[in-house]
């Protein structure tokens, strides 16, 4: 049998610095409830597309596992913050890496797209169609963040990663996954403002606010999670007692603590980014994962369990075995350009181009009507 297993990884976090303290200066919040009801501290604030993180993410990605962007045969893009959405993003990387031969799409399952799109490029790697493909999980939620609502905007940063799979005859990779999604609870998480339910209604696409039902998508998620940790570990056979590292989406500390404790595994296997990035929705798991391997926490040969949620609700948990190389091959010399202002003034800046607009009616009385 053909497996697919993880041979590359990079990530690239913008550098701007979006501090409690910052969001402290126009919303009414303070670093102690951030802290105590999330577990956040920091996040970042791109000055760039996510097309460009995403392109710096991949080129160290293929360099790290030494493969040549001409002979990758697959890219998947996970994220729900597109740049554009037509042309799709992943021909945009394709570009960019000149990775002619390959195949590009987007997957859109908020938080969770990294995890999807691994699963999508998993089974066409074991079922023929390619062998060697791209996984990105990039989130730039900065210019779509309702930033005068204190209920959502100091959870969320921005960030990329990306990862290199590809076709391997040992048993690597992703084991097995349990995926699905709590659709009865679709509105808990809502980002009014993009799509023709509201450019019908005049409303300026992007110009958005977010219905957002924290502490019922908070019970969801950890309910969710747990079971599909546990369906996943039965379905592979393994135990928690079997589990090295636990990379999960990272939305809130609390969240991640209650996920492990009723998992059965202890919290100093899990790999934390939370308190300096906040939730980069599709971007905290691989970013995590990237950052595990930096810091020396991934072992030869380890059992990694990575479970996630987001919008939709969309739910999920992958068991994955890493292979015998826990370090890169290569190293590529792609990066960022500095960005010319703070992430305060990047946010200030969102923040007046939206009130600008609120001169036309936007979204005021503009609510998504359910169709099904
Ligand atoms: O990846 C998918 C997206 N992520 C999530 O969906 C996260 C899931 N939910 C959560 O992480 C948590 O529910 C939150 C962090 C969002 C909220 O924590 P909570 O413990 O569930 O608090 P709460 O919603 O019950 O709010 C408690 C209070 C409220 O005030 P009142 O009504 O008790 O007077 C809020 O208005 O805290 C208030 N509050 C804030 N206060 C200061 C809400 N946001 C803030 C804030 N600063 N930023």
């Amino acid at each position: 049998m053909t497996h697919a297993a993880i041979t590359g990884w990079g990530k690239c976090m913008p550098s701007a610095v979006l501090t409690n303290a910052d969001l402290s200066t126009f919303l009414d919040t303070n670093d102690e409830w951030i802290v105590s009801r999330t577990g956040m501290k920091e996040r970042r604030v791109s000055h760039v597309s996510a097309i460009e993180m995403a392109v710096v993410a991949s080129k160290q990605a293929l360099a790290c596992a030494g493969v040549d962007a001409a002979d990758v045969d697959l890219i998947v893009y996970g994220s729900c913050s597109s740049d554009e959405l037509v042309p799709n993003s992943a021909s945009g990387v394709q570009t960019a890496l000149g990775a002619t031969r390959a195949a590009s799409m987007d997957v859109n399952t908020a938080c969770t797209s990294f995890l999807y799109s691994l699963s999508t490029a998993t089974a066409m790697i074991r079922t023929g169609v390619v062998k060697t493909a791209l996984v990105i999980g990039v989130e730039i939620i900065s210019p779509f963040m309702d930033w005068d609502n204190r209920n959502v905007a100091v959870l969320f940063g921005d960030g990329c990663a990306a990862v290199v799979v590809q076709a391997s005859d040992k048993e690597e990779g992703v084991l097995g996954e349990q995926l699905g999604c709590l659709a009865d609870a679709r509105q808990t998480l809502r980002v009014r403002g993009m799509g023709t339910a509201y450019t019908n209604r005049g409303v300026t696409s992007g110009d958005t606010e977010w219905d957002f039902d924290g502490p019922e998508i908070f019970k969801r998620a950890v309910n969710g999670m747990v079971q599909a940790s546990q369906a996943v570990m039965k379905k592979c056979g393994v135990t928690p007692d079997d589990i090295d590292l636990v990379v999960p989406h990272q939305a809130n500390l609390r969240i991640i603590e209650a996920v492990v404790n009723r998992s059965g595994v202890p919290m100093d296997k899990v790999m934390l980014t939370v308190e300096r990035y906040g939730n980069m929705s599709a971007a905290t798991v691989p970013v995590a994962l990237a950052e595990a391997l930096e810091e020396g926490r991934m072992k030869p040969g380890a059992l990694v369990l990575l479970p996630a949620f987001g919008a939709g609700l969309t739910v999920c948990a992958h068991l994955v075995r890493w292979g015998d190389r826990v370090t890169p091959l290569g190293v590529s010399d792609a990066a960022l350009s500095k960005p010319k202002k703070s992430a305060l003034e990047m946010v200030q800046d969102i923040r007046a181009r939206k009130s600008r607009d609120a001169s036309h009616p936007g979204l005021q009385g503009v609510t998504f009507i359910e169709q099904m």
